[in-house]
């Protein structure tokens, strides 16, 4: 039975069409994969269906009824449940009172049941495997934890059609096993799925049927089963992509970055060297301590004892300012809580930290910010309109570029990429991963960290793997694989080539 059909839908935004007679059909039960690139219109089409934005054309049924200028909240009560792309927590109100916003369970006198609301939040909780205290406030709960709230609050609403707008962006490998398991159990109940996501293993492993959109048109649509990832691919970016070899073996320099016995919180006793134009890939399980020791790197978090040297000098009393002083730059993970200044526009949000480490604090040059943003649009393939737009106005993966390019765009030697490619399109991605490539053949020394095996075997010199703070091993580019770094990831050996 089909439950949602989506006919010619057309949307523009200030006189740009985004979206061109977009149909998407969904049967009863099924999980659809809804897939294109960055930008291609797919959190717009959603937006459409949860009445978030209003269609210019077009019309949309679901189960069996037309909708036409409904609210949102009709549309949540015909049964239509969306986790979306960005986190909308309360960081000020308590966990079950984000989950209760707008639903709040009442007694006979129109008071508020406090406990009752509790008591079934923490049986939402228990059900879904998450440990996430009911009256802890939102706020202090760390990003995969929202986003398994934001995730609860979907599953909470006893929808039909649940739509996910990539969820699983902050999860690591067991929690998104677990959500697996939940979409699994729905689906035996009936329940309609659609799932967003750039991750092709995820697609693959959970989707049954998929629509692929690009530059806001459709382009096809049918069983997942009929079709390999690279055919996927090939929909979403146009005949134009290339899996072609990345790596290439380049005369790397003198030590520029050295740590000994650094720890701090999450990683002890680290010791390694890295050379001018190195890039070196970090991994381990998540947790493992890899992206705290990068924040630590960068001044974020406070170092507890060892040393760091940069170009031979110690960098004592770590700070950001004295980090980027130093020539360090970072691109931080979960962009929206960590590098979003979402009030300011494209260009600012791009030339904020040139900026900061150059003290041009009485003069910006908007000339020369423009002529820096339209080569870096160019070379990140940044889909924008005008640079003086509002940041969030860009599609989820066309603002993490932008954060890309802010990096970039600082005369940094140093850089550290915490999860670059969080959200990022395929095609786009080897896009970055060239363009780190090109950037190491400059001098510049680049730390990756990703839980992504394939990432690191692309363009890592060395791969360095942790297990709970600790180096587990050193990897040279040739013995990087999935398997080998899994070995070490998870403790089932202890290497040998290790080098302290
Ligand atoms: N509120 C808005 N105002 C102006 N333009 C917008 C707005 N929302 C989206 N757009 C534009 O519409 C296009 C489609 O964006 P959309 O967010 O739907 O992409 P997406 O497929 O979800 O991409 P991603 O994978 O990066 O999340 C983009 O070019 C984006 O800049
Ligand atoms: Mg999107």
């Amino acid at each position: 039975m089909e439950l949602l059909k989506m006919e010619n839908i057309s949307k523009s935004f200030s006189g740009v069409e985004v979206l061109h007679n977009v149909s998407l059909h969904i049967e009863t039960g099924e999980v659809h994969a809804l897939l294109g690139e960055n930008g291609a219109g797919k959190s717009t089409l959603m937006n459409i269906l949860a009445g978030i934005y209003t269609k210019d054309g077009g019309t949309i049924w679901f189960n069996g009824k037309e909708m036409d200028h409904s609210t949102i909240k009709e549309i949540e009560n015909t049964g239509i449940s969306f986790v979306h792309q960005e986190l909308n927590i309360f960081n000020d109100l308590q966990v079950y009172e984000n989950l209760f916003l707008g639903k709040e369970i009442k007694n006979k006198f129109g008071k508020l049941n406090k406990k009752q609301m509790i008591k079934e939040t923490r049986d939402l909780m228990q059900s879904l495997g998450v440990d996430i205290d009911p009256t802890e406030l939102a706020g202090n709960l760390n990003t995969s934890k929202k986003q398994l709230l934001e995730i609860a609050k979907t599953i909470y609403a006893d929808a039909k059609l649940f739509i996910m707008d990539e969820p699983t962006t902050a999860l690591n490998n067991e929690e998104i096993d677990r959500l697996f398991g939940i979409i699994r159990k729905l689906k035996t109940e009936r329940k309609t799925f659609i799932f967003i996501s750039h991750k092709m293993p995820e697609i693959f492993e959970i989707a049954d049927t998929y629509t692929v959109l690009r530059n806001g048109e459709f382009i096809s649509s049918g069983f997942i089963q009929d079709v390999t990832p690279e055919e996927v691919t090939k929909y979403m970016v146009g005949e134009n992509y290339s899996s072609s070899g990345i790596y290439e073996e380049r005369k790397l320099g003198e030590t520029v970055l050295e740590v000994k016995d650094y720890c701090g919180k999450g990683f002890q006793n680290v010791n390694f060297k890295i050379r001018e134009g190195e890039i070196i890939g970090l991994t381990g399980l998540q947790g493992a301590g890899t992206s705290e020791l990068m924040q630590t790197i960068f001044g974020a978090l406070k170092a507890e004892s060892g040393q760091l040297f940069v170009h031979g000098r110690e960098m004592t009393g770590n700070s950001i300012r004295k980090a980027m002083k130093n020539g360090i730059a970072m691109v931080a993970a979960n962009r929206k809580e960590n590098s979003i200044l979402p009030d300011m526009t494209i260009l600012e949000n791009m030339y904020v930290s040139e900026n900061v480490i150059h003290n041009k604090r009485q003069h910006i040059s908007r000339k020369e910010e423009v002529k820096k943003y339209d080569k870096l649009k160019g070379m990140l393939n940044i889909k924008a309109n005008s640079c003086d737009d509002n940041i969030t106005n860009l599609s989820g993966g066309n603002q993490q570029k932008i954060i890309l390019a802010r990096w970039m765009n600082t005369k940094a030697d140093i850089i550290l990429f915490d999860n670059p490619t969080q959200g990022i399109d395929v095609g786009a991605k080897s896009e970055i991963y060239k363009l780190i490539m090109k950037l190491s053949k400059e001098g510049k020394t680049i730390f990756v960290n990703t839980l992504e095996i394939p990432e690191i075997q692309k363009i890592a010199d060395r791969c360095i793997v942790f297990y709970h703070g600790n180096v587990q091993a050193e990897l040279e580019h040739e013995k990087i694989n999935e398997e080998t770094v899994m070995l070490y990831a998870t403790n089932a050996v202890y290497s040998k080539e290790r080098q302290v």
